[in-house]
């Protein structure tokens, strides 16, 4: 065998330049186009980062005020979209249901093929608009209840919590649920963010690029794990056991969801501000057991194992709190990273090479076909 170096799941490869955001693990920070993560998430609202995002600047308030109004227009489905998702099994996983539905827009665009700057930030903000439409499309129809058509008075955030439960919350569940849309936005070559640029290296368009995109999203090891921290949660049920539990769990090399990742080995930057809203959240719901496990099961972690928890561990019970399912915890994701994902794209677009790595081959060596009677 030649003397190759692999570098499984591509570990430490860098693939590209971007300039949409810089995860920085040795000071435990992230900057979306330069500005800190933790004060985008205290001092903006989500589509004001999602403006930041793709046009690499803050709007000005009549730049937001346009962004905004685009928004709203485009948050309604076509009976197509709709009549697509009623279609769907009443089990589907919501992120299924979110892939066929972009699956469908997509199809419906005339625009599909033009993958211009312009079209594409055009499309990029229908998807913004229409994709928490889905969730709480899919949501209600799952339940039995009666659809709640997007309001243009309310912004993204009031308009997403009306649309599932028909009550807009206190102010201080709409900021968590802002919070954690902000800090879920970006986070430069992960899985699903490479596969769209990957799906758009070979020049496909925008919306297959997000469809691969929810899928890569899907799994448990990627944005699957918020909801597999709440089912891990559940399961403990009291912080008396959630010691024992990681400790059991640590001794049966059992991969922990929410914790450990990639990049950041010494703390995820998005944990402490997610952490904080995820506990103001226990606060306002009287549930405070969530994060007394979870403050235990970390520190177990720490100790035994020096691992830290990411982002998903603090969302998880935070979106719990809000009252979501546990299955939209993925989807509601996908809301926010929508805006990271459409970034890429279109920046693979603007200096476009196909993205083509090499394979060592390991299989059998050449040998001759047996005899074909
Ligand atoms: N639970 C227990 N051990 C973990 C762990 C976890 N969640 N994450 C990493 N480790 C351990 C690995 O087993 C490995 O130990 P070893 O050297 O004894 O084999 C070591 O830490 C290094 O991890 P590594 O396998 O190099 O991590 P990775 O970079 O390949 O994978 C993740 C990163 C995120 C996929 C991985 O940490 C994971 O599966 N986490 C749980 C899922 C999750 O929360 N995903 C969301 C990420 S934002």
């Amino acid at each position: 065998m030649q003397n190759v170096e692999i570098k499984k799941g591509l570990d430490g490869v860098i693939v590209d330049e971007t300039s949409i955001s810089k995860v920085m693990p040795d000071i435990n920070s992230l900057v979306y186009r330069g500005y800190k993560v933790q004060d985008l998430a205290e001092n903006c609202s989500f589509v004001k980062v999602a403006y930041l995002l793709w046009n690499n600047e803050l709007p000005s308030t009549s730049e937001l005020k346009e962004f905004n109004n685009k928004e709203k227009n485009y948050r309604s489905l076509s009976s197509s979209v709709t009549k697509s998702i009623s279609s769907l099994n009443k089990n589907a996983h919501y992120m299924d249901t979110l892939r066929t539905a972009i699956s469908i827009i997509g199809s419906n665009d005339e625009r599909t093929w033009d993958s211009s700057p312009e079209v594409n930030l055009d499309k990029a903000i229908s998807l913004l608009a229409k994709i928490p439409t889905i969730i709480a499309y899919d949501y209600r129809r799952k339940k039995g209840l009666d659809i709640i058509e997007p309001d243009k008075n309310l912004d993204f955030v009031e308009n997403f919590f009306n649309m599932c439960f028909n009550k807009i919350p206190e102010k201080e569940v709409l900021k968590a649920f802002e919070v954690s849309l902000v800090l879920y936005a970006e986070h430069s070559f992960n899985a699903s963010t490479f596969t769209t640029r990957v799906i758009s290296s070979t020049l496909s368009d925008l919306y297959s690029a997000v469809v691969g995109g929810v899928g890569a999203l899907k799994g448990p090891l990627h944005g699957g794990a918020n909801e597999q921290v709440m089912h891990m949660l559940k399961e403990i049920g009291s912080a008396e056991k959630a010691k024992t539990w990681m400790l059991n769990a640590i001794k049966a090399k059992k991969k922990v969801m929410g914790f450990g990742h990639r990049v950041y080995r010494k703390g995820d930057s998005r944990v402490p501000t997610m952490t904080k809203y995820a506990k103001k959240m226990a606060d306002i719901t009287n549930q405070k057991n969530w994060m007394d496990m979870s403050d235990i099961l970390a520190k177990t972690m720490l100790e035994e194992k020096n691992i830290h928890p990411n982002l998903d561990f603090p969302a998880g019970p935070a979106y719990f709190m809000m009252g979501f399912e546990i299955e939209m915890f993925t989807p509601i994701f996908v809301m926010s990273r929508i805006t990271g994902w459409a970034a890429h794209i279109m920046e693979q677009n603007s200096s476009n090479r196909i993205i083509r790595p090499l394979s060592h081959y390991a299989g059998s060596e050449a040998r001759e076909l047996p005899q074909m009677h």
